[in-house]
């Protein structure tokens, strides 16, 4: 954009410069005028005017297929017409109702529906908007049932941004800048995170070592009889989609079990379809005692929980704490909707062959570029992790960079995670088809031509 225009807007607020339609033009200077950096330095901030099933419709009349799904929001596919048909009926009856002030049907018979399908025995629900929040009451349960202060989290994790969920986030040390205090008593340990350890090529020894890591924090920083719990997603997402070996989260079931501390899977990322079960911790074979969950539950509608076993859940002392929008009747409705397109369109089992077909695909391109330095996932959750070639693993975040860029200007959009921003994340709606994904693989080898 000129820098008059940019002059123009700000001198005119951010409104559009004269009384045509916004130009791609336009929206990008409005957006830098009246949005906080926070979200108008993020990337790619694609103006967009349409989403149905993969493909998102640009205002520069593009169409880009959406391999990232909002962050594994819209795992059925943006606009799914049952989704949009059950939002649609219960707006007419009643947008908004505060749970407990009033009631409604939506709410009750997700509740009801949600043990079918969540992992180990949890029957209990507090519903609120997003993904932090349900990270935050959880660490509120968690607490406030075992009197206990402690928290133990791990390095790579992402858990949110609100201050509880941020103390937990240690996936990037830019999330925690300037931030301190954060909440106290939380204990950070390693992740077995296999190919960034110092065994790649041994899973076994990376659990081992991560676990002894996590042994010496309880002998020497925290007695496990002071921690309430431990938080963990059970596949690192913006910690660069990293799978951890399956006896990693069963030996954290068990040292929580022998110690009377409550396992906390933050399943938000990896819910609803995502790695080719409803649940990651169906995959690992891990029952949680609390878990949060928010994205795919309502397909784009904001809503997020926290679920626990009856015996727990009971427990919270009621008024602790509270929301005006959460479980709010429209998202409500979306989830149920969502459960139901997920059961009918058989989405666990596209997941999980979708996701074996597009790795095989991403394998076969590690083995012609070096630049790749590890193809990782589960179902459809899976990382393409880039490096300097010839060095060991040396990240390469300007190569993820150049290929994401490349990739979007050739009508595909896709996202960076890890420490270093170095990995590419794809995560598309589980419905997307073979043909989609052969052209997606088309897109990202064309792309990497230019690295
Ligand atoms: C694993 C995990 N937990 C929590 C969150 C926070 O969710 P939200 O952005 O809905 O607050 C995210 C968001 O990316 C996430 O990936």
């Amino acid at each position: 954009m000129l820098s008059k225009e940019r002059d123009e807007l700000t001198a005119n607020k951010g409104k559009p410069l004269g009384s045509k339609r916004s130009t791609y033009e336009e929206l990008v200077g409005r957006r830098e005028y009246l949005l906080s950096p926070i979200s108008s330095q993020d990337w790619p901030n694609l103006p967009t005017v349409r989403a149905e099933g993969l493909y998102l419709y640009g205002l520069d009349g593009k169409r880009y297929m959406d391999f990232l799904a909002a962050f594994g929001a819209v795992n059925v596919g943006h606009n799914h017409p049952k989704v949009l048909a059950a939002a649609r009926e219960q707006m007419e009856k009643q947008i908004h109702g505060a749970v407990g002030v009033t009631l409604h049907e939506s709410v009750l018979r997700l509740a009801e529906t949600l043990p079918e399908i969540l992992p180990g025995a949890l029957d209990m629900f507090f519903f609120g908007n997003s993904g932090t929040e349900a990270v935050e009451g959880c660490i509120k349960l968690a607490r406030n049932i075992t009197g206990r202060p402690g928290i133990i989290a791990f390095l790579g994790g992402f858990h949110g941004r609100s201050y509880g969920a941020a103390t937990l986030t240690a996936s990037k040390s830019v999330y925690r800048t300037a931030l301190e205090p954060f909440l106290p008593s939380v204990y950070h340990a390693p992740y077995a995170d296999v190919y960034h350890s110092s065994h790649p090529d041994d899973p076994a020894q990376c659990t081992k070592e991560a676990l002894h890591a996590l042994q010496t924090i309880l002998d020497r920083l925290v007695h496990p009889s002071q921690v309430a719990g431990m938080v963990v997603e059970p596949v690192l997402g913006e910690g660069g989609y990293v799978p951890p070996p399956k006896e990693f989260l069963q030996c954290l079931r068990r040292i929580c079990t022998e110690n009377g501390i409550l396992l906390i899977l933050d399943e938000v990322q990896t819910g609803f379809g995502r790695t080719g079960e409803w649940f990651a911790a169906q995959v690992f074979d891990v029952t949680p005692d609390i878990m949060a969950i928010a994205k795919g539950i309502a397909s784009g509608f904001p809503l997020g929980a926290v679920c626990a076993r009856r015996e727990l859940m009971s427990r919270w002392t009621p008024t602790v704490h509270g929301t005006t929008f959460g479980g709010n009747p429209i998202s409500c409705a979306a989830a149920l909707a969502t459960i139901e397109v997920i059961k009918e369109e058989n989405l666990l089992d596209e997941a999980k062959r979708n996701g074996k077909y597009l790795l095989d695909r991403l394998r076969d391109l590690k083995a012609k570029y070096p630049v790749i330095g590890d193809v990782r996932g589960i179902g459809l959750m899976i990382g393409v992790e880039f490096i300097v070639p010839g060095t060991d693993r040396e990240p390469n975040p300007t190569a993820a960079k150049k290929v994401l860029n490349e990739c979007l200007s050739q009508g595909m959009l896709t996202y960076p995670c890890g420490q270093r921003s170095q990995t590419i994340r794809l995560s598309p709606p589980l419905n997307v088809t073979r043909d989609q994904i052969d052209e997606a693989v088309k897109i990202l080898e064309q792309s990497l031509a230019t690295v």
